[in-house]
């Protein structure tokens, strides 16, 4: 039997950030309410595009891994903001980190996405289909926030994380996973003014994301507990055989929510959402990366890990990790610098949404 092993993870933090404090200063809020609610301190703001983003943690994954990028055989972006529709964001990244001839694929669950490219490149593999995957999440969510709905306002940020997959013949990598979509509520998440539904001959207003939270609230850990069951019974664990959940990260209540629920110790939970926010698709493949530069995933670890977003899709995973938690070698990418602050890159979107109408 063929597995997928994860040998290596990257990611790409952009520079500027915007503070709760700064925030503070374009909606009608305070940092008490929003570490209260959600455990955000901050969030980061891109100055550059979702494909660049994408690119520097491929990169960075694919040292870790001490691989080749000719040798890899499937490039997938999880995004629900992608640079570009036609042609995807994965093209791009796929010419940029010098993936010359791998497939190229954009998926698009929102805030599940990357645990959903990790099923289908994994599937692949294990198929015989191709040998070598990366598989990236990266979003620009702070180009869809209005900046007059402080609800939604203060939760999201911009961010990546990648891993790369090897075909190798030991039990590692995603070994078990249960993916849906609970159809029937997809209006209560959406980003407005955006696909072909739209008339395109008229004018229609820019793209925002619209969400009615307290009710994602409740089916976010309702759906992610049952995700875990499921997992947990079809890969016959049980949680004292998890080592690190590693949740999505849309709000600090909705983890401990799930951890409660499932019965986890605070020192198993990976919790990076008080520094970058939500990054939709992106929070899982941050959190994996920094899980292992923490230290907090060991060699052989059982990971499981969860998310919920728009759709309302929903996913949880079984991850074993494998021997090595150190990178082959490291990459120097970054990103160009930055001349401007978190509030300044976000100023002429917040201008166009306070002067609207
Ligand atoms: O990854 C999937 C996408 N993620 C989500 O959709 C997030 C899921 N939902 C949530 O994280 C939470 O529901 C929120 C953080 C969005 C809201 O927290 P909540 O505890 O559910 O608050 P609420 O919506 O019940 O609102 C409570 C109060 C309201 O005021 P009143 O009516 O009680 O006077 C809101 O107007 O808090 C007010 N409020 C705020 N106050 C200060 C809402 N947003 C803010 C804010 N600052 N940013």
């Amino acid at each position: 039997m063929t597995y997928a092993h994860i040998t290596g993870w990257g990611k790409c933090i952009p520079p500027a950030s915007i503070s709760n404090d700064e925030i503070s200063t374009i909606v009608d809020t305070n940092d008490e309410w929003i570490t209260t609610r959600t455990g955000i301190k901050s969030r980061r703001v891109s100055h550059v595009s979702t494909a660049e983003l994408a690119t520097v943690a491929a990169k960075h994954a694919i040292a870790c891994a001490g691989i080749d990028p000719q040798e890899i055989d499937l490039v997938i972006v999880a995004t629900c903001t992608p640079s570009t529709l036609v042609a995807n964001t994965a093209s791009l990244v796929q010419k940029d980190i010098g993936a010359k001839g791998a497939a190229a694929m954009d998926t698009n669950a929102a805030c599940s996405g990357f645990l959903y490219a990790l099923q289908a490149a994994t599937a692949q593999i294990q198929a015989g289909m191709i040998k070598k995957a990366v598989v990236i999440a990266a979003e620009r969510m702070t180009w869809c926030i209005n900046w007059a709905l402080r609800d939604s306002a203060v939760l999201f940020g911009d961010g990546a994380g990648a891993v790369v997959l090897e075909a190798k013949e030991t039990p590692a990598g995603l070994l078990a996973t249960k993916t849906g979509c609970d159809s029937e509520d997809r209006d209560i998440l959406h980003i407005s003014n955006f696909g072909t539904d739209l008339d395109k001959y008229h004018a229609f207003g820019p793209s925002n994301l619209l969400f009615e939270g307290r009710e994602i609230f409740k089916r976010a850990v309702k759906g992610m507990s049952e995700a875990c069951d499921d997992v947990l019974n079809q890969a016959n664990l049980s949680l004292d055989d998890i080592n690190v959940l590693v949740p999505h990260q849309a709000n600090l209540r909705i983890i401990q929510a799930i951890q409660n629920r499932l019965n986890v110790p605070d020192n198993k939970v990976m919790v990076n959402i008080g520094q970058y926010g939500n990054t939709s698709a992106a929070t899982i493949a941050i959190a994996l990366c920094e899980a292992v530069e923490q230290g907090l995933i060991k060699p052989n670890d059982n990971i499981m890990s969860a998310a919920f977003g728009a759709g309302l899709t929903w996913a949880a995973s079984y991850i074993k990790w494998g021997e090595r938690v150190t990178p082959i070698t490291i990459s120097d990418a970054t990103l160009p610098d930055c001349d401007k602050t978190g509030l300044e890159l976000v100023e002429p979107s917040v201008k166009a949404c306070l002067t609207k109408d």
